[in-house]
């Protein structure tokens, strides 16, 4: 052994076992935050869930329950923030920017049966989209924690 492989060799376990480490902590914390996208895909990704919403916002508005509250509704602007919570929601590559429902729905004075008539458009959105029933179940429940906070009245 020349005096250079014994360097190495001095050297080489501990930097295997640094390496090993490192690999360990990276392929934990790689484990710890799994993205299950699996209602993002069945939406159809980004472009799928972008023909949703527009269909979702026609619903809306064609919706004699409750279009009235939709008047003064900046489309364009309502149809971006929905696209990232949903997409957001479903676990899809998108962060929701938008106020936090409760404050966003202040004073509007809304009912579950307002609630629940936009959760049915939704649904009818879905349909028309072609979204399993499954998918769109999956995504309906992922908006009822929201009822609490949007439901004044
Ligand atoms: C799960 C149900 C609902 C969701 C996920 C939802 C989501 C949202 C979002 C993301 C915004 C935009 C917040 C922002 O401006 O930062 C918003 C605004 C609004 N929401 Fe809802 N909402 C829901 C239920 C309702 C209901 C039941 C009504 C009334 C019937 C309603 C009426 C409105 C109106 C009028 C606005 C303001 C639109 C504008 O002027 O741009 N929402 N909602």
């Amino acid at each position: 052994m020349n005096t250079h492989s014994f360097a190495f060799s001095f050297l080489k376990k501990p930097v295997v076992t640094i390496c090993l480490s490192l690999f360990c902590i990276a392929t934990a914390n790689a484990q710890a935050v799994p993205q299950d996208d699996h209602i993002y895909q069945g939406l159809g990704q980004k472009e799928g869930l972008s023909k949703i919403v527009d269909s979702f916002v026609s619903e809306l508005l064609a919706d004699q329950r409750i279009a009235h509250y939709f008047s003064k509704m900046d489309r364009h602007h309502f149809t971006q923030l929905l696209n990232d919570q949903f997409c957001e929601l479903a676990g899809g590559p998108c962060k929701y920017k938008g106020k936090d429902m409760s404050d966003a729905h202040e004073g509007m004075g809304i009912g579950n049966a307002q609630f629940n008539a936009v959760a049915e458009d939704l649904q009818i959105a879905m349909e028309k989209n072609g979204v399993s029933t499954s998918i769109s179940n999956q995504i309906v429940a992922k908006l009822a924690p929201m009822q609490r906070p949007i439901v004044t009245q």
